[in-house]
């Protein structure tokens, strides 16, 4: 049970990928990180860099690359609107192409390999919760495609690799995920509430902030990640992977307000195109199938991030695109 594992992150520099890579150190494998840095910055895994058992590369996923490991984490994709909206191309080759080299690498070394897939393939869901058999609701020609129809095409691809050749797959669907270093200016809601509240700037809602999303703490996250990976290799998934709890986009607000304890107002944007209205995971499968539920109730994740924060120099991140 705990061989010591060559295991590979792709996309191990970023929010979710750092967490990830440092679990995995802790548990004893040999970790290798890969990232290009697209959306990312060395200092998320500096602290790893000392340790035996973590190599650093830096490398772009959309190329091949040729290493030995018993099994691969795909995380290497930008995740939030305006990164994966600056070069939409560029968002939707590292989806497919990203898939096809680690698949053909997972194929060569018998290894397991897990995507992270996301509940942006339910895209703007019909369905509440949504369960993995809803098909979804995605505009495949707007400007959230390259981002919705890349991770769907990755899973089609993900799936065609187990039918055809038997590789060894599991796919995740991972709904919002926040934490510590999350980049301060990926515009993701929470990373854009905590910064905008401690630099002393109002708080920007978008519409009349009724719409509302579930939020899950990374280290929740990561746990069901590692569950996924060790399953039975009877379940690729696809499984949800969330917190049900279910916020208005208001009540986020009003929160950050009071756990930064900013002076902050909350000022109304109009709503970007294709936004979702409601996203809330059901996460009977994971339940089922991984034993696993999330245990970090919001504040408490929330205070964490803010602690974090408070810790880093926001200036000293520069934002990785021009929209943001
Ligand atoms: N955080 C969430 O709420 C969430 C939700 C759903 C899915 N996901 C998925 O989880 C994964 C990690 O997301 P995150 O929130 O940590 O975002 P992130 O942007 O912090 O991490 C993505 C990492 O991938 C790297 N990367 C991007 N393109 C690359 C390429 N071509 N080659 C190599 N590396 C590349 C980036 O530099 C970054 O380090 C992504 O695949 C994302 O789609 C995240």
């Amino acid at each position: 049970m705990n061989r010591i594992k060559r295991v590979l992150v792709t996309g191990g520099a970023g929010f979710l990928g750092s967490h990830l890579c440092e679990r995995l150190i802790q548990q004893g494998h040999d970790v290798i990180c890969l990232d290009n840095f697209f959306t990312s910055q060395k200092s998320n895994v500096t602290h790893l860099l000392d340790c035996p058992n973590f190599e650093l590369i830096r490398h772009d996923i959309t190329v091949p690359i040729w290493l030995e490991v018993d099994e691969i984490f795909n995380l290497a994709c930008p995740a939030a609107p305006g990164h994966y909206q600056y070069n939409a191309i560029k968002t939707i080759k590292t989806s497919v192409m990203g898939a096809i080299n680690v698949l053909g690498m997972a194929k060569r070394c018998r290894a397991r390999v897990l995507q992270a897939s996301t509940s942006e393939v339910y895209g703007d869901p019909e369905v509440h919760p949504q369960p993995e058999e809803y098909r979804g609701s995605v505009n495949p020609i707007g400007p959230r495609a390259c981002y919705d129809e890349g991770k769907r095409a990755a899973e089609t691809l993900f799936m065609d690799y187990y039918r055809m050749n038997r590789v060894n797959i599991r796919i995740v669907r991972i709904f919002n995920t926040y934490g510590p270093r999350m980049h301060p200016y990926d515009g993701r809601v929470i990373s854009n509430f905590i910064r905008q509240a401690l630099q002393g700037e109002n708080v920007t809602v978008f519409g009349d902030g009724g719409q509302t999303r579930s939020f899950c703490y990374c280290d929740d996250l990561v746990d069901a990640m590692i569950r996924m990976m060790n399953a039975p290799d009877d379940f690729t998934g696809p499984v949800n992977i969330g917190n049900p709890g279910e916020f208005t986009i208001l009540e986020l607000a009003q929160l950050v307000i009071e756990l930064t304890g900013a002076s902050s107002k909350i000022v109304h944007a109009p709503l970007p195109q294709d936004d979702p209205n409601r996203r809330r995971p059901d996460i009977r499968l994971a339940r089922e199938k991984l034993d696993w539920e999330p245990t970090v109730p919001l504040r408490q994740g929330l205070e964490k991030t803010v602690d974090w924060f408070r810790s880093i120099r926001i200036e000293d991140y520069r934002p990785p695109t021009p929209r943001y």
